[in-house]
Parts: structure tokens; sequence; C-alpha cells
């Protein structure tokens, strides 16, 4: 099932006939010959084989660094795809050069990952800090040099250049002067706007695959006999203040959400969020409706929606769209309330008005890139010491992402003091069924529920409680 794909590899024009489910790596290694980016985890965790994505949107270029080993040859559509061997030419790069001067290399095999991660982060960015910049590579290891040398080398980019003009061509021009990214970049957008406007495939011809996240980790070789819609592009993301409600595409990515002013605007702790949730190399593909639908007990955007009280917007091959409470879309493991020719393209929540707070707690064996053993998230108001209106959801800790019903009947007029938060932790423990499995057994997940439900009213309400008390 081979279809033609049109897109720039790094300064050459690409019209090639694929399977739009081949990752791009394979691609990019077997048919292209670029050993550049390197094959080593295959599961988008160790980001050896990043190169940068660059998308058209209102006539600029948005680049971002993806794990190519996981991204599906039908995304590429349209897009600048950039290799190390497109970021240098006979000298060392800006990056390269830092690098090389502090030994930040040993034998080699992860650093292409990691100049496509930080050229990524001086292309988003106009400000360069030590912090930002060092969370932009957290989803690139390294195996042999050590972290001292690759950080030294960053602390001295960004001493180096602290910050780029904020308008478009001007930063353009001052990062290619600065030699990060190569004179050709300038071309780009010219040549992108006239290959973007190919008629993208039906809505609902096939399965549905957003990022490939999912997809291409669980079954790639399955997935090269299946018929794909690849639906989620660029002008597609979006998130909106609709009256009192805010409205999601389902393509938005956990980066996109992150980075909306509107999220920014009502949920102030979303970045110490999405530092529990993946790599920014996975953020920035991952969306929210493959969140939702490939229906993982665990999934973080899942459980936040959940608590936020969201429904999902589900439409059909004749258009005709149904709403439906997230919270009961799940019937059982990986049985959802979603026929065959429907998509998730909306998912909406009330706006948080008033006396509103959210908080989501997430604990795995590494507190940073791993999967959950339980998470949860609560989305509150209060009024003075009283609850009004609460949402409280948690995973790991039944078949499906759990919306915890019972607990919320019980906290909801209550006024928060220990016996209040104590009495719900023991509730929420009772009202689910975890498994044990290599993340833990079953009474460490419940035990672990309780923990989380008073962490959530420790963090938000620590005026209110005494730690000693609960824990
Ligand atoms: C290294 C790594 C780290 C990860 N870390 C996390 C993490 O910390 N937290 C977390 O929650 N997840 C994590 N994930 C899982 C994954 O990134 C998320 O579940 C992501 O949201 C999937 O989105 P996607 O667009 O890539 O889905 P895809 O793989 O494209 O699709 C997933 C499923 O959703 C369906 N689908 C997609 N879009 C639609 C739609 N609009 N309508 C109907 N069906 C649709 C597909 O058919 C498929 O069944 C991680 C994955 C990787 C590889
Ligand atoms: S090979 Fe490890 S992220 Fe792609
Ligand atoms: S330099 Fe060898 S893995 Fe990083």
């Amino acid at each position: 099932m081979e279809t033609q794909i049109t897109f720039i590899l790094n300064e050459e024009t690409i019209k090639a006939k694929v399977n739009p489910a081949k990752a791009l790596l394979d691609f990019l290694r077997k048919e292209k010959k670029m050993t550049g980016p390197k094959e080593v985890c295959k599961e988008g965790d160790c980001g050896a084989c990043a190169v940068l994505i660059g998308e058209l949107k209102n006539g600029t270029v948005h680049y971002k660094s993806v794990a190519s080993c996981i991204y599906p040859m039908g995304n590429v559509e349209g897009k600048h795809v950039v290799t190390i061997e497109g970021l240098t030419d006979k000298e060392l790069n800006f990056i390269q050069y830092h690098f090389a001067k502090e030994e930040a290399a040993q034998c080699g095999f992860c650093t292409p990952g990691y100049i496509s991660s930080l050229t990524s982060y001086f292309l988003k960015n106009s400000e360069y800090k030590e912090e930002t910049a060092i969370a932009a590579i957290s989803g690139n290891i390294c195996r042999c040099t050590g972290y001292a040398s690759i950080k030294r080398a960053v602390v001295n980019m960004v001493n180096d250049v602290k910050q780029s003009p904020p308008t478009v061509k001007e930063k353009l021009d001052f990062l290619v002067e600065k030699k990060i990214v190569p004179e050709y970049f300038k071309e780009i957008p010219q040549r992108l706007g006239m290959i973007a406007s190919k008629k993208r495939q039906d809505l609902n011809s096939g399965l549905p695959i957003g990022g490939g996240s999912d997809l291409l980790v669980q079954a790639p070789e399955k997935l090269k006999e299946k018929d794909l819609s690849f639906f989620a592009k660029t002008d597609k993301g979006y998130v909106e203040e609709r009256e009192d409600e805010i409205v999601l595409s389902g393509e938005t990515t956990f980066e996109e959400f992150g980075e909306s002013s509107i999220i920014r605007k009502y949920f102030s702790n979303i970045d110490e969020t999405l530092k529990l949730i993946a790599s920014p190399l996975i953020r920035d593909v991952a969306t929210i409706a493959g969140n939702i639908v490939n229906a993982s007990p665990i999934g973080d955007f899942t459980i936040i929606l959940l608590a936020l009280g969201s429904r999902i917007v589900l439409q059909n091959k004749n258009n005709e769209t149904r709403n439906v409470l997230l919270r009961d879309f799940y019937k059982g493991y990986k049985n959802l309330d979603i026929s065959k020719d429907e998509i998730l393209t909306e998912i909406i929540f009330p706006k948080p008005a008033g006396n509103f707070a959210f908080n989501f707690e997430k604990v795995s064996k590494r507190t940073h890139l791993d999967i959950a053993s339980v998470n949860s998230a609560i989305a509150i108001y209060t009024n003075g010491e009283t609850i009004e209106n609460i949402g409280l959801s948690a995973g790991g800790v039944a078949p499906v992402p759990k919306y915890l019903p019972e607990t919320v009947n019980y906290l909801e007029g209550k006024e928060i003091n220990d016996e209040t938060i104590s009495e719900a932790s023991e509730i929420a423990q009772s009202e689910v069924t975890p498994i044990s499995d290599v993340r833990g057994s079953a009474e460490y997940k419940k035990a672990l529920l309780g923990r989380l439900v008073e962490a959530h009213f420790l963090k938000l309400f620590p005026h209110l409680l005494k730690a000693e008390v609960l824990l």
C-alpha cells in the first residue's frame, strides 16, 4: 500500500513512493543511505534518531525535533525534514563547535540527536537559558560521554547566544549568521509553500493515526498492512475559548496544549505537569485524541481531562457528530464507545472560573520519562474552606482510566481538614481494582492512590492540613 509523498529532505525536494506507515528513520537510513540519525531503542526513548521536522503555518516554518524511529512517513507530507547531514557543511556548526570544545562526544552515537534537539531549541525560542536548554535535551540519552561535558557545552552555548531577534526573518538571519542553521533554511518557507497544498486523504478513510507515538511502537510491521488515515495536519491543532468552555482539537499535541496562552492563563502549574509527561521529542508529536483513544489505563492526558469533566466529540463519515462524556467513553479494558467510522475531533471542558485549582500527580519508577505506576488529577472549586465542586481521577488502578465518583460524592460540600481528606483517601482506595504487575503490586497501587489523594490537598491547601497527621 504505497503512496507518493512529497517533502523537502535537507536541501532536496523528494517525491517518494513509500508505505506511509514506514518509520522516517528507516527511509533515511535504508533508502537514502543517510546514516547520521542513529537507530538504538526504536521506541522513542533515547533520542539517537532525532531529526528536525519543519511545518509551514501561516507563512512561517515551525521546527521541532522528533524521534524519527516512530515518526510515520505519512506525516512527512509537505514538511521539511532535516538530518545532521543538512545542518552542517565542511566546518562544524555552532552547536557542534561547542560539543567538540567541551569534549561532549565520545563514541558520537547520540550526538546527531542532541544537535537536532538543540537546533530545534534555538529555532523555537528567542531567549536562551541554561534551564530551558537542558530541558530541551531531556529526551536525549548519552551512554558513554557522561552528562557533565554535555551540560558544559550547553551552558557555553547559551552564554554565547543569550537571545535572538523576535521577528521571524531577523531571527532566521541571526541564526544563519551564528552558524546554528545553514543559509538554505531561508528558502524553505517559499519552497514548502509550493508543495504543501497537496490534497490530504479523506478524514475517515482508514485507521486514524495522529502522531503515531503509540501505533508505531505497538505493531510497526502490522501497521504497514493497514489503510491509514493521516489527518493530523498543521492547521488542525487548536485550543479555543468558546463562551464558558475550552475546546481542543483532537490533533492538539501535548506541547501545543502546554504552549497555549489560554491553557497558561487557567493552569499556572502547567509547566510542572508537562515535565512529568514524556520528553519534548514525544510531546511535540503525541496528540490528545491519540492518548484518549489508545485507552491506556495510565494515559496522563486522559487522566487530566477526566478530572476536568471533559466531553469528547466523535464525528462519522457523514459528518454527523455526537458528544460523549469522557468518563462514559471507557466500557472495559480497551473497549470504547467509538465505532470504526468515527474519529475524535474535539475535547471540551468547562472554563475554570472563581476559586479554581488543579493538580496532577504521577508516581513512576523514575521521576521523568517513565510510565506511571499510578497517576491522578484533581480539579477543584472552593468557597472559603468548603469544596463546592470537584473532579478527581486516577490511572493504573483499574482496567480503564478511572473517574472516582464515590470519592467525589463524599467530598462535595465538605470542609477541607485532616479528617475529611483521610476519609477521602480511604474511599478512593475502596473504589479501585488495581492488578499486580511490573509497576507494583495491587496493594501498593491502592496505598499509592490514597497518598496521591492526600498529596493533591497538601499541595493545594497546605494551610488547612497537617502533613504529619495525613501521611
Ligand atoms: C517514548 C514514549 C514516551 C511516552 N510517554 C508518555 C507519557 O509520559 N504519558 C502518556 O500519557 N503517554 C506517553 N506515551 C504514549 C503516547 O505518546 C501517547 O499515548 C500519545 O497521546 C498518543 O498519541 P498519538 O497521536 O501519537 O497516537 P497514535 O499512535 O497516532 O494513535 C493512538 C491510537 O489513537 C487512535 N487515534 C489517534 N487519533 C485519533 C482520532 N483523532 N480519532 C480516533 N482515533 C484516533 C489511533 O487509531 C490509535 O488507536 C509515550 C510514548 C512513547 C513512545
Ligand atoms: S532510536 Fe531511540 S528514540 Fe529513536
Ligand atoms: S557519545 Fe557515546 S552515547 Fe553519547
